[in-house]
């Protein structure tokens, strides 16, 4: 049965009429209507509907809505914002760093997995900011590309990490 609930995303409050387990990506999309979160395998396999609930990367496919009452969810669309808090920068910047990074290293084919490998790697890059090619390929295998892009992607989160690290991409 329907009930009102509150969830926080990107940083907003939204009351929202929901099942509690209504699963967050359908919340995201039908009521808030933001395209970043996106469906794909609906089973937690692919990693395309990914979002940052208390900044740890979760599978909203999969995610009961009243499981992020009282957290904070961040899709795609609030991850500049995201790093500008976590920084402490003045400026929120258009693009957050892994997105930039993405863009120059022209890493995106048909681009439907992208959203969900750009937030787990704002992820790790917020845990481990100078990642080994090991542990980059350890935190997105659970990224699904099927245009295969993973060796672009795996740069653009090397240049990622030296931009954020203050160093030339
Ligand atoms: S749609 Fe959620 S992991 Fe594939
Ligand atoms: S770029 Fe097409 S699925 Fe990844």
């Amino acid at each position: 049965m329907a009930a009102e609930i509150t969830i926080k995303v990107n940083e907003r409050s939204w009351k929202v009429a929901a099942s509690a387990d209504t699963p967050l990506l359908y919340v995201l999309a039908n009521e808030l209507h933001l395209q970043g979160p996106r469906f794909g395998c609906g089973l937690a396999q692919c990693g395309s509907c990914s979002v940052l609930v208390n900044g740890v990367e979760t599978r909203s496919c999969v995610t009961p809505v009243a499981a992020v009452r009282g957290k904070s969810v961040t899709t795609l669309e609030g991850l500049p914002a995201w790093y500008a808090a976590r920084q402490k920068l003045s400026v929120t910047p258009a693009l957050h760093p892994v997105q930039q990074a993405m863009i120059d290293e022209q890493a995106v084919q048909c681009g439907y997995c992208y959203n969900g490998m750009i937030v787990k790697a704002s992820e790790l890059l917020a845990k481990n900011p100078r990642p080994t090619d090991a542990e980059i390929r350890t935190a997105m295998k659970g990224h699904l590309c099927r245009c295969g892009t993973y060796p672009r992607v795996i740069k653009a989160i090397r240049r990622a990490s030296k931009a954020m690290s203050g160093g030339a991409a």
